[in-house]
């Protein structure tokens, strides 16, 4: 794909085909609704009595997660089971990343192990194309998370879980609530929703948890949640990503909840059909209250098990980007 954008040309090979999966930024609305449709084939394997697909037989994939995770990491390595693969996670806390190995020695000694796929989690927003640009030609790089900049499979997983109950994007208005600042899950759900024509992006959070200058971005800023959910037919929740903060961003989780958490009265001002969605992990009563979070709007738990089918649908697209994924004669 010749558009001179460095970005993209490491995600995609010279036949303009998925090679890694970095950032939802550049990827093109073509190839996100490639991978919602490849996933909306792949869910129902999840269904079956033999979860089982031979497209990533004989291949290797190693998780390695520098940050902790349960659904990202647990459902990256069923969807790497379900397509066949055998998959390793490397234990940070135990790893010789403890003992100052640099990340380019980690990355050539996974390498001299054959692996195929790198999917990697790390506090550092860039980590994810700083493997990209150094791993070997055969090796595909999933970023499932990298500091406050980007986690494209979560967005994934968020638009088709979106999809799946509101098909036409160009009628919706979708709501972002929480920590905009600290979160790379809010930058991807963005650039996702773009991507698929997405009617009205509204973020809302206190001003000390918004970027500067979202504004100029084409969505709509508001630092009251009441009126960022009047008419709303998807609300996002965000978890306050305490790490990431520096120095005090809030007064108490007490008056978060107070002013911005997601209650069911609040949620009364939305859609009567809106669907509630949380990437996890869900801290109740601080941003979201337990019956929203467990009411029937919510649609929380279903994005997790969507994940395994978006996760799957992205491994079988980059590992088909580098050539047939089955040994010659055998079924692809
Ligand atoms: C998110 C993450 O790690 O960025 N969680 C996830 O992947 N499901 C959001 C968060 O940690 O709050």
């Amino acid at each position: 794909m010749a558009d001179g954008h460095s970005r993209m040309n490491l995600q995609v090979n010279q036949e303009g085909r998925l090679r890694h999966l970095l950032d939802i930024a550049g990827l093109g609305s073509d190839r996100v609704v490639e991978i919602l449709d490849t996933a909306d084939s792949l869910l129902p394997v999840s269904q079956r009595s033999v979860k089982k697909l031979p497209l990533l037989r004989g291949k290797t994939v190693i998780n390695l997660f520098y940050e902790p995770s349960t659904r990202t990491r647990m459902t990256f390595e069923l969807a790497a089971k379900r397509l066949s693969a055998d998959v390793l996670n490397l234990d940070i806390e135990h790893s010789s990343a403890r003992k100052g190995e640099s990340l380019i020695d980690t990355l050539r000694n996974l390498e001299a192990m054959h692996m195929d796929m790198l999917v990697v989690r790390h506090p550092e927003s860039g980590s994810a194309h700083f493997f990209a640009r150094h791993a070997a030609p055969h090796v595909t790089v999933l970023n499932a998370g990298d500091g406050r900049h980007a986690h494209p499979t979560q967005a994934l997983l968020d638009v088709f879980t979106i999809r799946r109950h509101k098909p036409d994007f160009s009628k919706l208005t979708v709501t972002i609530v929480g920590d905009i600042m600290h979160s790379r899950v809010a930058r991807s759900q963005i650039a996702a929703l773009r991507a698929l024509g997405t009617g009205e992006i509204r973020v809302a959070a206190p001003r000390t948890l918004l970027p500067a200058g979202m504004e100029h971005t084409g969505v709509r800023v508001f630092d009251q949640l009441e009126p960022a959910l009047e008419g709303a037919d998807v609300v996002i929740t965000l978890r306050l990503q305490r790490e990431r903060m520096q120095g005090a961003h809030l007064p108490s989780e007490a008056e978060y909840f107070r002013y911005y958490g997601l209650t069911a009265a609040r949620m009364r001002l939305a859609q009567p059909d809106a669907i509630v969605m949380h990437p996890g992990p869900i801290n109740r009563g601080v941003e979201i209250s337990p019956e929203v979070a467990d009411g029937a709007q919510s649609v929380i738990l279903e994005q997790v098990t969507n994940g395994i089918a978006v996760r799957m649908a992205v491994m079988a697209l980059t590992m088909g980007a580098r050539g047939p994924a089955a040994a010659p004669g055998e079924p692809a």
